[in-house]
């Protein structure tokens, strides 16, 4: 039995007040274990991304509750709430957010020194990533693969428990995006984090063990994946057919 690292009960979040208040998510019961790769599709407008921000504590909840790793995120204030994002939670976004004059390896260390580490977990990071050989290029000498890897390595340089991301792959061509599933994949096999992402690519869908379904606030479908691609034939099966560049 894997612990629950995800956990929400009456998850609700409205924006505004009055007649035009917004019911983005209307009561959310969700359980995830750890090592668990989890997909949320879902309309426009379906609440994904109120969901994700309410998990990684950067807005709050109307109603209900979402703990993670423990922690009641939920509820959470000042320096615990600032603790939880930078130990207990790393981001992964679609157009990677780097620091344009920071080096790969300093917008990894900017990160690892948040949550109390330093070089070594940077480098480390960089290299699980594979591309610890660029660790001195800016993000303008690196290609958009390149760049979502150091994104990565930065979601991973803290061993949080959990990394969210909101279209990983959506500014990445197929072969560099089956190999960022790849390796957040592996994130999950090897140490038994949970990814769960936003995302319309129908790829990520091969590589997750469960597809969420979010339509107007509501999980309406909890799909699971009885053989979802594993980190070392993602790249392979994703890719079959067409030519991959690095
Ligand atoms: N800060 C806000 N203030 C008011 N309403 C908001 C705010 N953020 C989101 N909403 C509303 O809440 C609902 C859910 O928005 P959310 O951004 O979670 O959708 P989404 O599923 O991520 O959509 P998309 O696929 O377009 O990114 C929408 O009706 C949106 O207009
Ligand atoms: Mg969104």
């Amino acid at each position: 039995m894997t612990d629950t690292v995800v956990r929400t009960r009456g998850l609700t979040r409205v924006y505004g007040e009055g007649p035009t208040a917004v019911e983005a998510l209307r009561g959310i019961d969700l359980d995830i274990a750890g090592g668990t790769f989890v997909v949320l599709l879902g309309p426009s407008g379906s609440g994904k991304t109120t969901l994700l921000n309410l998990i990684g504590g950067i807005d709050r909840p109307t109603a209900g509750e979402v703990r993670v790793d423990g922690v009641d995120v939920g509820a959470a204030r000042g320096a615990e709430l600032a603790r939880y994002r930078r130990h207990g939670v790393g981001f992964v976004f679609q157009f990677f957010n780097l620091v344009p004059t920071l080096t790969a390896l300093e917008n990894v260390e900017l990160i690892a020194a948040l949550a109390g580490a330093g070089t070594p977990e940077a480098l480390a990071a960089l290299d699980d990533v594979g591309i610890a050989d660029l660790a001195d290029r800016f993000p303008g000498q690196l290609s958009g693969g390149q760049q979502q890897r150091v994104a990565i390595a930065r979601a991973l340089a803290k061993s949080a428990p959990l990394i969210l991301g909101d279209e990983p792959t959506g500014a990445l061509d197929r072969a560099n995006g089956a190999a960022v599933l790849a390796l957040l994949r592996a994130a999950c096999d090897e140490a038994g984090r949970v990814v769960l992402v936003v995302s319309h690519d129908p790829d990520v869908a091969r590589v997750a063990d469960r597809v969420l379904h979010l339509v107007d606030g509501r999980i309406v479908d909890d799909v699971t994946n009885p053989a979802p691609l594993g980190a070392a034939e993602v790249v392979a099966a994703l890719t079959a057919g067409e030519e991959v560049t690095a």
